[in-house]
Protein backbone atom coordinates (compact mmCIF):
# COMPACT_ATOMS: atom_id res chain seq x y z
CA UNK A 1 0.00 0.00 0.00
CA UNK A 2 1.37 3.54 -1.12
CA UNK A 3 0.40 6.85 -1.48
CA UNK A 4 -0.04 8.14 -5.20
CA UNK A 5 -1.68 10.46 -7.05
CA UNK A 6 -3.39 9.96 -10.29
CA UNK A 7 -0.33 11.51 -12.26
CA UNK A 8 1.73 8.97 -10.49
CA UNK A 9 3.75 11.03 -8.17
CA UNK A 10 4.56 9.39 -5.33
CA UNK A 11 3.76 11.28 -1.80
CA UNK A 12 6.74 10.85 1.10
CA UNK A 13 6.92 14.31 2.58
CA UNK A 14 4.28 15.10 5.43
CA UNK A 15 4.19 19.04 6.56
CA UNK A 16 3.02 18.61 9.70
CA UNK A 17 2.31 21.89 11.71
CA UNK A 18 2.14 21.54 15.37
CA UNK A 19 0.95 25.29 16.06
CA UNK A 20 -1.03 27.75 14.61
CA UNK A 21 0.33 30.27 16.99
CA UNK A 22 3.86 32.09 16.62
CA UNK A 23 6.35 34.26 18.93
CA UNK A 24 6.36 36.50 15.91
CA UNK A 25 4.62 38.88 13.28
CA UNK A 26 6.21 38.31 9.96
CA UNK A 27 4.61 41.06 7.58
CA UNK A 28 4.48 37.96 4.75
CA UNK A 29 2.65 35.58 7.08
CA UNK A 30 0.73 37.15 9.38
CA UNK A 31 -1.57 40.70 9.96
CA UNK A 32 0.30 43.19 13.32
CA UNK A 33 -3.13 42.57 15.17
CA UNK A 34 -6.58 40.64 15.34
CA UNK A 35 -5.31 36.61 14.34
CA UNK A 36 -7.95 34.30 15.72
CA UNK A 37 -6.25 31.52 17.21
CA UNK A 38 -7.10 28.21 17.91
CA UNK A 39 -8.94 26.87 20.92
CA UNK A 40 -6.17 24.67 22.26
CA UNK A 41 -8.96 21.49 22.25
CA UNK A 42 -9.62 22.09 18.56
CA UNK A 43 -5.73 21.16 17.84
CA UNK A 44 -4.28 17.70 17.24
CA UNK A 45 -3.13 16.25 20.65
CA UNK A 46 0.28 15.05 20.17
CA UNK A 47 -0.98 11.61 20.42
CA UNK A 48 -3.14 11.99 17.57
CA UNK A 49 -0.18 13.71 15.40
CA UNK A 50 2.19 10.62 16.60
CA UNK A 51 -0.90 8.37 15.09
CA UNK A 52 -1.13 10.16 11.85
CA UNK A 53 2.67 9.86 11.30
CA UNK A 54 2.60 6.54 12.12
CA UNK A 55 -0.36 5.62 9.99
CA UNK A 56 1.43 7.76 6.91
CA UNK A 57 4.44 6.04 7.38
CA UNK A 58 3.62 2.75 7.10
CA UNK A 59 1.89 4.15 3.69
CA UNK A 60 5.45 5.12 2.65
CA UNK A 61 6.04 8.51 4.09
CA UNK A 62 9.61 8.83 5.09
CA UNK A 63 10.22 12.57 5.71
CA UNK A 64 8.34 14.87 8.32
CA UNK A 65 8.92 17.94 8.50
CA UNK A 66 7.32 19.96 11.83
CA UNK A 67 6.03 23.24 11.00
CA UNK A 68 3.71 25.62 12.51
CA UNK A 69 3.36 28.82 13.44
CA UNK A 70 6.31 28.55 15.28
CA UNK A 71 6.47 24.46 16.64
CA UNK A 72 8.91 25.24 19.75
CA UNK A 73 6.09 27.47 20.84
CA UNK A 74 3.70 24.75 21.81
CA UNK A 75 4.63 23.41 24.88
CA UNK A 76 6.51 19.94 25.06
CA UNK A 77 7.39 20.09 21.68
CA UNK A 78 11.05 18.79 22.38
CA UNK A 79 9.20 15.28 24.27
CA UNK A 80 6.87 15.01 21.19
CA UNK A 81 10.03 14.58 18.57
CA UNK A 82 11.60 12.46 20.72
CA UNK A 83 8.40 10.01 20.47
CA UNK A 84 8.68 10.79 16.59
CA UNK A 85 12.15 10.08 16.62
CA UNK A 86 11.27 6.32 17.32
CA UNK A 87 10.03 5.24 14.53
CA UNK A 88 12.35 3.81 12.02
CA UNK A 89 9.84 4.60 9.08
CA UNK A 90 10.96 7.67 8.98
CA UNK A 91 14.38 8.42 7.36
CA UNK A 92 14.23 12.51 8.34
CA UNK A 93 12.84 14.56 10.78
CA UNK A 94 13.20 18.03 9.91
CA UNK A 95 11.81 21.27 11.63
CA UNK A 96 11.26 24.51 9.87
CA UNK A 97 11.83 27.21 12.87
CA UNK A 98 12.02 31.31 13.43
CA UNK A 99 15.28 29.87 15.98
CA UNK A 100 14.42 32.75 18.43
CA UNK A 101 13.40 30.40 21.19
CA UNK A 102 15.86 27.05 20.50
CA UNK A 103 19.12 27.84 21.17
CA UNK A 104 18.65 26.10 24.35
CA UNK A 105 17.97 22.83 22.77
CA UNK A 106 20.28 22.46 19.94
CA UNK A 107 22.24 19.50 21.90
CA UNK A 108 19.12 17.77 22.85
CA UNK A 109 18.20 18.06 18.69
CA UNK A 110 21.48 16.57 17.36
CA UNK A 111 20.99 13.61 20.28
CA UNK A 112 17.34 13.02 18.68
CA UNK A 113 19.38 12.87 15.39
CA UNK A 114 17.14 14.98 13.81
CA UNK A 115 18.06 15.60 9.91
CA UNK A 116 17.59 19.48 9.20
CA UNK A 117 16.99 22.58 10.66
CA UNK A 118 15.04 25.15 7.94
CA UNK A 119 16.05 28.54 9.81
CA UNK A 120 13.81 31.97 8.80
CA UNK A 121 15.61 34.51 8.51
CA UNK A 122 14.97 37.50 6.23
CA UNK A 123 17.87 40.31 7.21
CA UNK A 124 20.71 40.44 8.29
CA UNK A 125 20.59 43.99 10.14
CA UNK A 126 18.52 44.56 13.32
CA UNK A 127 16.07 47.12 12.63
CA UNK A 128 15.09 45.42 9.40
CA UNK A 129 14.63 42.45 10.81
CA UNK A 130 12.36 44.03 13.44
CA UNK A 131 10.58 45.29 10.94
CA UNK A 132 10.08 42.32 8.96
CA UNK A 133 8.98 40.81 11.84
CA UNK A 134 7.58 43.35 14.50
CA UNK A 135 9.70 42.01 17.05
CA UNK A 136 13.16 42.82 18.40
CA UNK A 137 14.55 39.47 18.55
CA UNK A 138 17.36 39.63 15.69
CA UNK A 139 19.85 38.96 18.19
CA UNK A 140 18.54 35.82 20.05
CA UNK A 141 18.13 33.84 16.20
CA UNK A 142 21.69 35.26 15.20
CA UNK A 143 23.02 33.44 18.01
CA UNK A 144 20.80 30.37 17.04
CA UNK A 145 22.28 30.55 13.78
CA UNK A 146 25.66 30.56 14.70
CA UNK A 147 24.86 27.59 17.11
CA UNK A 148 23.56 25.48 14.44
CA UNK A 149 26.29 26.38 12.08
CA UNK A 150 28.73 24.93 14.22
CA UNK A 151 26.00 21.81 15.34
CA UNK A 152 25.89 18.61 13.08
CA UNK A 153 22.45 19.42 11.86
CA UNK A 154 22.04 20.62 8.61
CA UNK A 155 21.01 23.99 8.29
CA UNK A 156 19.11 25.89 5.24
CA UNK A 157 18.46 29.55 5.73
CA UNK A 158 14.63 30.39 4.72
CA UNK A 159 14.45 33.86 3.15
CA UNK A 160 11.41 35.06 1.72
CA UNK A 161 12.13 37.67 -0.91
CA UNK A 162 10.17 40.88 -0.71
CA UNK A 163 10.80 44.02 -2.66
CA UNK A 164 11.17 47.22 -1.05
CA UNK A 165 12.39 45.51 2.39
CA UNK A 166 15.50 42.80 2.04
CA UNK A 167 16.31 42.76 -1.96
CA UNK A 168 19.48 44.90 -1.57
CA UNK A 169 20.36 41.92 0.87
CA UNK A 170 20.44 39.26 -1.52
CA UNK A 171 24.37 39.63 -2.46
CA UNK A 172 25.02 39.38 1.41
CA UNK A 173 22.74 36.48 1.90
CA UNK A 174 24.70 34.65 -1.26
CA UNK A 175 28.45 35.78 0.25
CA UNK A 176 27.12 33.75 3.53
CA UNK A 177 28.05 30.56 1.78
CA UNK A 178 30.75 31.81 1.08
CA UNK A 179 32.47 30.41 4.46
CA UNK A 180 29.76 28.69 5.69
CA UNK A 181 28.43 25.03 4.91
CA UNK A 182 24.69 25.95 4.92
CA UNK A 183 22.50 26.35 1.89
CA UNK A 184 20.43 29.55 1.62
CA UNK A 185 17.18 29.61 0.08
CA UNK A 186 15.43 32.45 -1.36
CA UNK A 187 11.54 32.02 -1.12
CA UNK A 188 9.30 33.59 -3.66
CA UNK A 189 7.22 35.65 -1.51
CA UNK A 190 3.08 34.16 -1.32
CA UNK A 191 -0.02 35.80 -0.75
CA UNK A 192 -0.50 33.80 2.32
CA UNK A 193 -0.60 37.23 4.86
CA UNK A 194 -3.59 36.42 6.75
CA UNK A 195 -4.52 39.87 4.65
CA UNK A 196 -5.12 38.45 0.77
CA UNK A 197 -3.54 39.55 -1.97
CA UNK A 198 -0.39 41.42 -1.99
CA UNK A 199 0.60 43.75 -4.78
CA UNK A 200 2.36 40.61 -6.88
CA UNK A 201 3.32 43.43 -9.16
CA UNK A 202 6.31 43.77 -7.37
CA UNK A 203 6.75 39.73 -7.14
CA UNK A 204 11.13 39.24 -7.12
CA UNK A 205 10.05 36.01 -8.88
CA UNK A 206 12.50 33.18 -10.12
CA UNK A 207 14.32 34.63 -13.09
CA UNK A 208 14.23 37.89 -11.43
CA UNK A 209 16.33 36.75 -8.00
CA UNK A 210 18.93 34.28 -10.19
CA UNK A 211 19.42 37.07 -13.04
CA UNK A 212 20.49 39.43 -10.09
CA UNK A 213 22.73 37.16 -8.61
CA UNK A 214 24.40 36.35 -12.02
CA UNK A 215 25.07 39.60 -12.77
CA UNK A 216 27.04 39.99 -9.48
CA UNK A 217 27.84 36.33 -10.00
CA UNK A 218 28.22 35.19 -13.73
CA UNK A 219 30.50 32.14 -12.67
CA UNK A 220 27.30 30.93 -10.92
CA UNK A 221 27.12 26.76 -11.39
CA UNK A 222 24.56 24.92 -10.96
CA UNK A 223 24.21 21.81 -8.34
CA UNK A 224 22.28 18.71 -8.93
CA UNK A 225 19.24 18.36 -6.37
CA UNK A 226 17.25 15.88 -5.76
CA UNK A 227 13.87 15.32 -8.33
CA UNK A 228 11.45 16.81 -5.62
CA UNK A 229 13.34 19.20 -4.46
CA UNK A 230 11.49 22.45 -3.85
CA UNK A 231 14.67 24.77 -4.76
CA UNK A 232 16.32 24.87 -7.38
CA UNK A 233 20.09 25.28 -5.86
CA UNK A 234 23.60 26.67 -7.05
CA UNK A 235 26.90 27.53 -6.15
CA UNK A 236 29.50 29.77 -6.19
CA UNK A 237 32.81 27.97 -7.34
CA UNK A 238 35.02 27.58 -4.21
CA UNK A 239 32.62 28.62 -2.00
CA UNK A 240 31.19 26.27 0.93
CA UNK A 241 27.97 26.28 0.88
CA UNK A 242 25.22 26.72 -1.85
CA UNK A 243 22.28 28.36 -2.41
CA UNK A 244 19.13 28.22 -4.04
CA UNK A 245 15.62 29.70 -4.85
CA UNK A 246 12.26 28.58 -4.27
CA UNK A 247 9.46 29.26 -6.94
CA UNK A 248 6.72 29.06 -4.42
CA UNK A 249 4.38 31.34 -5.96
CA UNK A 250 5.20 30.68 -10.05
CA UNK A 251 4.98 26.89 -9.31
CA UNK A 252 7.38 25.35 -11.51
CA UNK A 253 8.15 22.55 -9.23
CA UNK A 254 4.83 21.07 -9.30
CA UNK A 255 5.57 17.75 -11.50
CA UNK A 256 7.84 16.14 -8.97
CA UNK A 257 5.95 17.50 -5.65
CA UNK A 258 6.23 14.47 -3.26
CA UNK A 259 4.27 16.96 -0.19
CA UNK A 260 1.20 16.70 1.59
CA UNK A 261 0.14 19.00 4.42
CA UNK A 262 -1.85 18.60 7.34
CA UNK A 263 -2.95 21.76 9.61
CA UNK A 264 -2.78 22.38 13.59
CA UNK A 265 -5.86 21.44 13.24
CA UNK A 266 -6.42 18.38 11.43
CA UNK A 267 -7.00 19.77 8.36
CA UNK A 268 -5.66 17.71 5.39
CA UNK A 269 -4.16 19.88 2.35
CA UNK A 270 -2.81 17.80 -0.99
CA UNK A 271 -1.29 20.79 -2.06
CA UNK A 272 -0.44 24.28 -0.33
CA UNK A 273 -2.65 26.12 -2.63
CA UNK A 274 -5.61 23.91 -1.96
CA UNK A 275 -8.55 24.82 0.83
CA UNK A 276 -8.31 21.63 2.47
CA UNK A 277 -9.73 18.35 1.87
CA UNK A 278 -10.96 16.97 5.03
CA UNK A 279 -10.25 16.80 8.98
CA UNK A 280 -8.41 14.32 9.78
CA UNK A 281 -8.70 15.12 13.84
CA UNK A 282 -12.82 15.03 13.43
CA UNK A 283 -11.72 10.99 11.86
CA UNK A 284 -9.84 10.28 14.57
CA UNK A 285 -12.10 11.38 17.35
CA UNK A 286 -14.87 9.79 15.60
CA UNK A 287 -13.41 6.15 16.43
CA UNK A 288 -11.74 5.49 12.98
CA UNK A 289 -9.44 2.46 12.56
CA UNK A 290 -6.12 2.36 11.23
CA UNK A 291 -7.03 0.93 8.20
CA UNK A 292 -10.13 3.48 7.82
CA UNK A 293 -7.55 6.22 7.73
CA UNK A 294 -5.40 4.61 5.29
CA UNK A 295 -7.96 3.88 2.93
CA UNK A 296 -8.90 7.71 3.56
CA UNK A 297 -5.41 9.06 2.84
CA UNK A 298 -5.35 6.37 -0.22
CA UNK A 299 -8.27 7.87 -1.88
CA UNK A 300 -7.39 11.09 -0.86
CA UNK A 301 -4.10 11.38 -2.42
CA UNK A 302 -5.29 10.11 -5.45
CA UNK A 303 -7.03 13.44 -5.92
CA UNK A 304 -4.05 15.47 -5.82
CA UNK A 305 -4.52 18.63 -7.94
CA UNK A 306 -1.89 18.61 -11.17
CA UNK A 307 -0.48 21.74 -9.66
CA UNK A 308 -0.61 24.78 -7.13
CA UNK A 309 -2.45 26.89 -10.20
CA UNK A 310 -5.54 24.29 -10.32
CA UNK A 311 -5.48 23.73 -6.43
CA UNK A 312 -5.73 27.23 -5.95
CA UNK A 313 -7.98 27.59 -9.02
CA UNK A 314 -10.76 24.74 -7.14
CA UNK A 315 -10.93 26.11 -4.00
CA UNK A 316 -13.89 28.83 -4.93
CA UNK A 317 -12.12 31.61 -2.71
CA UNK A 318 -9.34 34.00 -2.40
CA UNK A 319 -6.21 33.12 -0.10
CA UNK A 320 -6.80 35.16 2.61
CA UNK A 321 -5.35 32.76 4.62
CA UNK A 322 -2.44 32.96 7.43
CA UNK A 323 0.75 30.99 6.40
CA UNK A 324 0.89 30.05 10.09
CA UNK A 325 -2.33 28.12 9.64
CA UNK A 326 -1.48 26.19 7.30
CA UNK A 327 2.42 25.20 8.15
CA UNK A 328 4.41 27.04 4.93
P1 LIG B 1 13.40 20.92 2.37
O1 LIG B 1 12.71 19.69 2.78
O2 LIG B 1 14.61 21.18 3.18
O3 LIG B 1 13.64 21.06 0.91
O4 LIG B 1 12.44 22.10 2.81
P2 LIG B 1 11.16 22.68 2.18
O5 LIG B 1 11.53 23.70 1.17
O6 LIG B 1 10.29 21.55 1.73
O7 LIG B 1 10.45 23.34 3.44
P3 LIG B 1 10.47 24.75 4.17
O8 LIG B 1 9.55 24.62 5.34
O9 LIG B 1 11.83 25.21 4.44
O10 LIG B 1 9.78 25.72 3.15
C1 LIG B 1 10.46 26.71 2.41
C2 LIG B 1 9.47 27.45 1.52
O11 LIG B 1 9.06 26.58 0.49
C3 LIG B 1 8.22 27.93 2.24
O12 LIG B 1 7.89 29.21 1.78
C4 LIG B 1 7.19 26.93 1.82
O13 LIG B 1 5.90 27.45 1.82
C5 LIG B 1 7.66 26.62 0.42
N1 LIG B 1 7.21 25.29 0.03
C6 LIG B 1 7.46 24.13 0.67
N2 LIG B 1 6.85 23.11 0.06
C7 LIG B 1 6.19 23.68 -1.00
C8 LIG B 1 5.36 23.17 -1.98
O14 LIG B 1 5.04 22.00 -2.03
N3 LIG B 1 4.86 24.04 -2.90
C9 LIG B 1 5.14 25.35 -2.88
N4 LIG B 1 4.59 26.13 -3.83
N5 LIG B 1 5.92 25.88 -1.95
C10 LIG B 1 6.42 25.06 -1.03
N1 LIG C 1 5.55 33.61 1.23
C1 LIG C 1 6.65 32.82 1.16
N2 LIG C 1 7.16 32.14 2.22
C2 LIG C 1 6.54 32.29 3.39
N3 LIG C 1 6.83 31.78 4.59
C3 LIG C 1 5.87 32.20 5.47
N4 LIG C 1 5.01 33.01 4.84
C4 LIG C 1 5.40 33.08 3.54
C5 LIG C 1 4.90 33.78 2.40
N5 LIG C 1 3.83 34.55 2.48
C6 LIG C 1 7.97 30.93 4.87
C7 LIG C 1 8.62 31.20 6.20
C8 LIG C 1 9.21 29.87 6.57
C9 LIG C 1 8.49 28.88 5.70
C10 LIG C 1 7.78 27.81 6.42
O1 LIG C 1 7.55 29.60 4.94
O2 LIG C 1 9.59 32.19 6.10
O3 LIG C 1 10.59 29.86 6.30
FE1 LIG D 1 2.99 20.50 -4.72
FE2 LIG D 1 0.99 22.25 -4.71
FE3 LIG D 1 3.45 22.98 -4.05
FE4 LIG D 1 2.85 22.43 -6.59
S1 LIG D 1 2.05 24.14 -5.36
S2 LIG D 1 4.68 21.78 -5.48
S3 LIG D 1 1.41 20.71 -6.29
S4 LIG D 1 2.15 21.54 -2.94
Amino acid sequence: MELRDKFGRKISYLRLAVTDRCNLRCQYCMPAKGIDIVDRKELLSYKEMYRITRVLSELGVNKVRLTGGEPFVRKDFVNFLESLSFNDKLDEINITTNGALISNYIDKLEALNINAINLSIDSLHKEKFATITRRDVFENVFDTFQKLEKSKLKLKLNVVVQSGFNTDEIIDFVELSKEKDIAVRFIEEMPFNGKGQRDMAELWDFNKIINHIKNHFPEVESVISKKSSTSKNYKIPNYKGTFGIIPAFTRTICNDCNRIRITATGMFKNCLFDGGVFNVRDFIRNGASDDELKELFIKTVHHKPENGFIAEANRGNDISESMSTIGG
